[in-house]
């Protein structure tokens, strides 16, 4: 296609023109795909409401795209390449003709199940092929798809389903996850105890665990299948339909269902893939991310496919059965791109480079990082020993909210730098601002990320609630959308981003918020309160430190951690779990009464040494009880 940048300059030209006539750039970028009937307006904004729309009255199907765009030019390319999590198991190869039947072979069957345009569709399953298949079946027919991530509990999927009022969902009997295999029907069953708006479930056979199937309810996916046609019309939909519900954690309550739409999600995640990966047609690419995350939709699938790309899908773990698991994978697919979290190239240094000795990774070209900041050490052990020293590094900095990668360094094209993820995108106008909001302009300067222009894959709203998108994104800096992160400037111009500034926890690349944690804590009937804070971890980048207060009556410290860690498991899931539990007898607080989350934060790092002031607390001497039996 047309829009792929191959030089320095002609990034810098791409970049120009993206900021001087936004419009004219995005139009010439969104012509390259097929539209039913195209808009009569590029882009309608403000940030103050927010509303912002892309590509106005532009009628298109994003399936339509991915795959009768392909079918006669590479219908017989690989789509999808599924490796499964046992290494003894056949990997299962789709074209993009066989990926067309089978979305639109299971698009009718949700039809049939009474699914219409509008309705949302919760998509509750493993990394397996039927992931994929379930969300364009979605789009394909105008199902607004909301996948969860399979390892949250039955209470947060539950959550999930009452606030978008799902119809249906689609899961799997079981998940075969390294030695383990987890029930995950078993988990849909318990969670629509407590919701009303589910009329069918459609269960995946997978692992062959024995699954109750409710009459009325359920149905397995090879009868619901069973029949239908291979082939059907894609609905119309408009630019701004809803393509997609994705839930994710905040600095406040419960998470939100971040609202990405149709045409905009469809030209930005398409481009910025090929700009960024620089995929070149014959590419095996592959992201190791799970489909439950922003990853895995806009770098799994539809980045990819409407790119007519390859991509790999991966069931397993990178330490199953040995921790050579990714460059045994990479070597048998031949894969010339791999994507994947800095939690995991920490967790493997940890290993050594034992497990890599055995494996050529000769066809690797482009490395890449996402979900939190890259550590210098990781980098380089990334790039010398996976990328044997000639794989440029793409650190690619977004979230849940943009849709898309906004900050990375173009694979081969721009430079990278170890930690940074350098320059934006074309398109994506950042600006730094200081806490009073002022812009900092020029180069080494440090303060919060904004952005202050839309691009094509930003978030539309939070769903049900458009107030809180207003307040969380669009309020703390007017004029400027927040992207709740700290970023340096350095004296080259680069971006390096240095965590958040609100109160998210980053732990192995999964957002928690603080607060969500502490709700899940404080439902164990022992305790009074509790304060959550992340603090530096090895191979998790941040973990979880919580401090509690207790009834101790008739429990060990023990015991009762144990159960509080029991506690989140069920509530939230097992990535909530705290790494470490404090008792403590109070919690420090302003006169006011609000928590002094930096001194926890000091005490959780292990810096006792300079607690600042703490004489205007209302309780000063909880701090020095807190820090004798911090852990
Ligand atoms: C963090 C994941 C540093 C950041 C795509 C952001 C990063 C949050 C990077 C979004 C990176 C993501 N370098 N930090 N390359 N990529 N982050 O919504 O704090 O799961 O705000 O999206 O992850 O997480 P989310």
């Amino acid at each position: 296609m047309s829009d792929r940048i191959h030089s320095l300059s002609g990034y810098m030209q791409e970049y120009q023109k993206s900021v001087h006539d936004p419009e004219n750039f995005w139009a010439r970028i969104a012509d390259s795909f097929h539209w039913q009937q195209k808009w009569d307006q590029v882009v309608n904004w403000n940030f103050e409401e927010p509303n912002v729309k892309w590509f106005l009255n532009g009628k298109l199907n994003i399936t339509e795209n991915i795959l009768e765009r392909h079918l006669f030019t590479h219908g017989d390319k690989p789509a999808i390449i599924w490796e499964p999590n046992d290494p003894n198991e056949n990997h299962i190869t789709l074209s993009y003709k066989e990926l067309y039947h089978k979305v639109c072979q299971f698009s009718n069957a949700m039809k049939a199940q009474g699914i219409e345009k509008g309705d949302r569709v919760i998509i509750y399953i493993p990394m397996v092929p039927e992931a994929a298949i379930a969300m364009l079946a979605c789009a394909r027919i105008g199902a607004v798809h909301s996948v969860v991530f399979a390892g949250f509990s039955a209470s947060a999927l539950a959550d999930r389903i009452n606030d978008c009022q799902a119809k249906m969902v689609i899961t799997s009997d079981g998940n075969f996850r390294g030695a383990k295999t987890i029930p995950v029907k078993a988990v849909v069953d318990e969670a629509l105890e407590k919701t009303s708006s589910i009329e069918s479930v459609v269960t995946l056979k997978r692992t062959g665990t024995d699954v109750m199937m409710k009459e009325g309810r359920d149905i397995w996916w090879h009868d619901a299948i069973d029949g239908m046609p291979f082939e059907n019309k894609a609905e119309v939909m408009d630019s701004e339909d809803l393509l997609f519900i994705l839930y994710t954690s905040g600095s406040t309550g419960k998470p939100k269902g971040v609202v990405h739409t149709c045409g905009g999600y469809m030209v930005y995640t398409s481009y910025s893939f090929r700009n960024v990966f620089q995929y070149n047609q014959g590419d095996v690419y592959w992201c190791t991310a799970d489909v439950g995350w922003i990853t895995g939709h806009s770098y799994i699938v539809y980045g990819p496919l409407l790119s007519g790309a390859t991509s790999v899908m991966f069931e397993g773990v990178p330490t199953f059965p040995d921790a050579g698991r990714f460059w045994q994978v990479c070597d048998k697919h031949q894969v010339s791109q791999f994507y994947t979290a800095p939690t995991a190239i920490r967790a493997l240094q940890a290993f050594g480079t034992e497990p890599i000795a055995p494996y050529k990774l000769d066809s690797l070209k482009v490395l890449g990082s996402v979900g939190e900041p890259i550590n210098e050490e990781a980098w380089h052990w990334y790039h010398d020993h996976v990328g044997k020293g000639k794989c440029p590094i793409v650190d690619t900095w977004w979230q849940t909210e943009t849709g898309g990668i906004l900050i990375s360094p173009l694979a081969g094209i721009t430079p990278t730098k170890p930690a940074y993820a350098t320059m934006p995108m074309p398109g994506v106008q950042l600006v730094v601002v200081d806490n009073e909001g002022n812009e900092l302009k020029g180069n080494s300067v440090e303060g919060n990320l904004c952005i202050k222009y839309p691009w094509p894959s930003m978030l539309r709203t939070t769903y049900g609630d458009h107030e809180r998108c207003r307040q969380t994104y669009f309020s703390s800096f007017p004029g400027y959308y927040f992207t709740g992160d700290g970023v340096k400037r350095d004296e080259d111009g680069y971006y390096r981003i240095l965590g958040r500034v609100d109160d998210v926890i980053n732990v192995s690349g999964h957002r928690m918020g603080t607060a969500e944690v502490e709700n899940a804590i404080n439902e164990h009937p022992k305790v009074v309160e509790s304060a959550v804070v992340g603090y530096p971890h090895d191979i998790k980048g941040q973990g979880i430190y919580a401090f509690v207060i207790c009834d101790m009556e008739g429990r060990s410290e023990e015991s009762l951690e144990e159960e509080i860690k029991q506690t989140v498991n069920k509530i939230i899931g097992p990535i909530a779990k705290p790494d470490k539990i404090q008792i403590v007898p109070g919690l420090p607080k302003t006169r006011s009464g609000k928590i002094m989350r930096r001194i926890l934060r000091k005490i959780a790092s292990g810096d006792t040494s300079n607690m600042g002031d703490i004489s205007t607390l209302l309780n000063p001497d909880v701090v020095e009880s807190i820090k004798s039996t911090a852990r």
